[in-house]
């Protein structure tokens, strides 16, 4: 299979975070990028690494990408809008939460000459951008201490 080229290391590292839509098997995935800012050296030429993350909370069915915000990062991780649980953002673990105890799936990419590519066997890339709000997205509940 041809790995295709998804996006670049510096859009991603400029908006924060990027979405797309793969195909896996029958069923539509949703992914996001996210740069992997705690590996010194790897960052300095431009070309450093990006994660990308099955677009679900590990506690509920919940995404952590959004259309309207993208992904929260602070401090290396993405936070879940929903109870704010915090994954890391190189690999996908959380400590804390709701979701503490649990890792997010990642999906394969690699990044070569600045570009980011999909390289992951399991999933074919479909389109830039999530699929319309199906609708079990759900702000910051009343429990949630997180300001955006
Ligand atoms: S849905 Fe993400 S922490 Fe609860």
């Amino acid at each position: 299979m041809t790995d295709y080229r998804l996006t670049t290391v510096e859009t991603v590292r400029e908006a924060g975070s990027w979405a797309f839509t793969a195909r896996e098997g029958d069923a539509d995935r949703e992914v996001f990028l996210v740069p992997c800012v705690d590996e010194p050296g790897e960052t300095q030429d431009g070309e450093g690494p990006v994660r990308a993350w099955i677009n679900r909370c590990t506690h509920e069915d919940q995404r952590l990408y959004r259309e309207d915000i993208g992904a929260v990062t602070r401090g290396g991780s993405v936070v879940c809008p929903k109870h704010g649980s915090a994954f890391d953002a190189c690999d996908g673990s959380c400590d804390n939460g709701e979701a503490a105890g649990t890792t997010l799936r990642e999906v394969d990419v690699a990044v070569r000459d600045g570009a980011v590519f999909l390289t992951d066997d399991d999933l074919t890339y479909l389109y830039e951008e999530l699929p319309d709000d199906d609708g079990d997205d759900e702000g910051p509940s009343s429990s949630s201490h997180l300001t955006f």
